[in-house]
């Protein structure tokens, strides 16, 4: 069964055509049946809840979902990420729940910045990456071009598997360098419906660019494509249906099946009999009326069944999963039963955090699933001092979920937020109003960046009597190192070697 699954993800700058490209992804493998569904579901569903307001505002989409739908015998599941240029730390962390991804790339724009951000996060896991230049039913850049700023840029071997004949005005289809043949488009808007021709007769300047291209690169080798090595490259046209069914193709072909994760005993296999997955994703309070809470789990091993009972590392006491969702595109359907590489929502009240493991036997712990640096930090100040409670509960909740991380300084009550991306501070004010009904401000904070601590109780002790001021306690009651600046950090890690000053934290 693992064999048959992949589950991937889409990373790309937005405007690339991300979304244009997951509906005809639905579409061809018939999940959805009316292209534009994906965008009118999104903005029914976002109609819901207040707090995604700033979703509509923005016209950016905050959260992720899950996609399956079924080819060929092989079920995909398309996780979903932000595509906003402000990413966040969701978008990494769903990146730890997948396989592979597909880099799109706009062929007149070429890597924009945050291509490079998430492929950058893609490669310090391995994760493969097969490339689609979108958009050359328009005027674009030189294939050779586009190609070479992936090679360059992302330290990559680049491998072309199609080629378009021909960009914008002229474009006439796109040729599979693998059979020669070459899918044509038709009528009124040049979509492509199905024709293929075979044993075309190319322009002499095509032919010529082709066979400098098939000279130029490595030919595909699987084996440097899984290691993150190589990436094949396909030219096409989200809009007009070009080279969708060829990615689908390349991902059942190609892409990884589930692959092992780790933890400190070693990686666990997908064939490994007991039913064991991680936590990459809380989302809360998705009916204000209800604070019910989705977290999504990553299926790494075992068949799960409904009803199955698992515990959370977190909690050490089992829970009984008796209405696990999957979710397909149409609908969100309830899970009788999952296999490795899934995606299962598991409804709850709070009980499950992002990092946790979820076993049977509670013996095992995934590792890798790391709180990223904050590289923002405010402050956070009430306009009604006597919210206070409903701020510490607000902040313990958000952080839990990952919108931000919270630090309570040890001395003071000034409490101290930590985000990666701008957009996660619109959230978090946005969220403490509709859900907590708490009125906030964020000022600047007189810290610029924060380092776990780790190391013999003694050590720390020694190192908090001089430095007070500069402590604070996580959500977890875990102690953080608040310093002025990276050079405070140097100095300090020089005149502690005892402790170490961790950028991010391992749950
Ligand atoms: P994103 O999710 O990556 O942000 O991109 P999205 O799919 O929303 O696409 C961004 C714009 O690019 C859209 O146009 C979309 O129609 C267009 N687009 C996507 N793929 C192609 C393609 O293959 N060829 C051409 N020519 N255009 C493409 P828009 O005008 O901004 O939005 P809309 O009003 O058409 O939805």
């Amino acid at each position: 069964m693992t064999a048959s699954r992949r589950t991937f993800a889409i990373i790309s700058h937005p405007d690339a055509g991300k979304t244009t490209l997951t509906e005809k992804l639905l579409l061809q493998g018939g999940a959805i049946h009316l292209a534009g569904e994906v965008k009118a579901r999104g903005q029914a569903r976002r109609a819901r809840s207040d707090w995604m307001k700033i979703e509509q505002q923005r016209g950016i989409s905050v959260t992720s979902s899950v996609m399956t739908f079924e080819r060929d015998g092989i079920t995909f599941n398309l996780l979903d990420t932000p595509g906003h240029e402000d990413f966040s730390e969701d978008t990494y962390r769903t990146l730890t729940a997948v396989d592979s991804a597909i880099m799109v790339i706009d062929a007149a724009k070429g890597i924009e910045p945050q291509t490079r951000k998430l492929f950058e996060v893609c490669r310090l896991r391995s994760v493969p990456i097969i490339t689609f230049i979108n958009k050359v039913d328009r005027e674009g850049r030189a294939c050779f071009d586009l190609l070479d700023e992936v090679a360059d840029m992302l330290a990559l071997d680049v491998c072309p598997m199609s080629w378009p004949v021909g960009m914008g005005g002229l474009f006439q289809g796109i040729l599979d360098l693998g059979t020669g043949k070459v899918s044509r488009p038709e009528g009124g808007s040049k979509e492509f419906l199905g024709k293929v021709d075979e044993n075309v007769v190319l322009p002499d300047d095509v032919a010529e660019e082709i066979e400098l291209a098939q000279a130029g690169y490595p030919e595909f080798d699987l084996e440097a494509y899984r290691g993150g090595d190589l990436t094949p490259v396909y030219f096409g046209s989200a809009l007009k249906n070009f080279g969708v069914v060829e990615l689908i193709d390349a991902i059942a072909r190609f892409a990884p099946p589930p692959r092992p994760q780790p933890t400190e005993a070693g990686p666990v296999e997908p064939d490994h009999k007991e039913v064991t997955g991680f936590i990459f994703k809380v989302q809360a309070n998705m009916d204000p009326m209800h604070r019910d809470r989705i977290a999504f789990m990553r299926l790494v091993s075992g068949t799960f069944k409904r009803g199955m009972k698992l515990t959370p590392s977190g909690l050490g006491k089992p829970i009984a999963v008796h209405s696990p969702i999957l979710f397909f595109a149409q609908d969100r359907e309830i899970a009788d039963s999952a296999e490795p590489g899934d995606i299962i929502g598991i409804p709850n009240h709070g009980t499950l955090r992002v990092g946790d493991t979820l076993s049977e036997k509670n013996q095992i712990r995934f590792t890798g699933l790391p709180n990223f640096a904050p590289e923002i930090l405010r402050r956070v100040a009430l306009k009604d001092p006597t919210k206070t409670k409903q701020l510490r509960k607000a902040l313990d909740d958000l952080s839990e979920e990952g919108v931000i991380q919270v630090f309570y300084p040890e001395i003071g009550s000034q409490w101290i937020v930590g985000v990666v991306g701008q957009l996660q501070l619109d959230v978090l004010i946005s969220r403490l109003e509709a859900e907590y009904k708490v009125e906030a401000m964020l000022e600047a904070s007189p810290f610029d960046t924060a380092r776990w601590l780790k190391g013999a109780d003694k050590a720390l002790d020694d190192f908090a009597a001089f430095n007070k001021m500069n402590l604070a306690r996580d959500r977890d009651g875990d102690p953080v190192f608040m310093a002025k600046s990276a050079w405070d950090v140097g100095y300090q890690q020089e005149r502690n070697p005892d402790l170490t000053f961790s950028a991010t934290k391992e749950r």
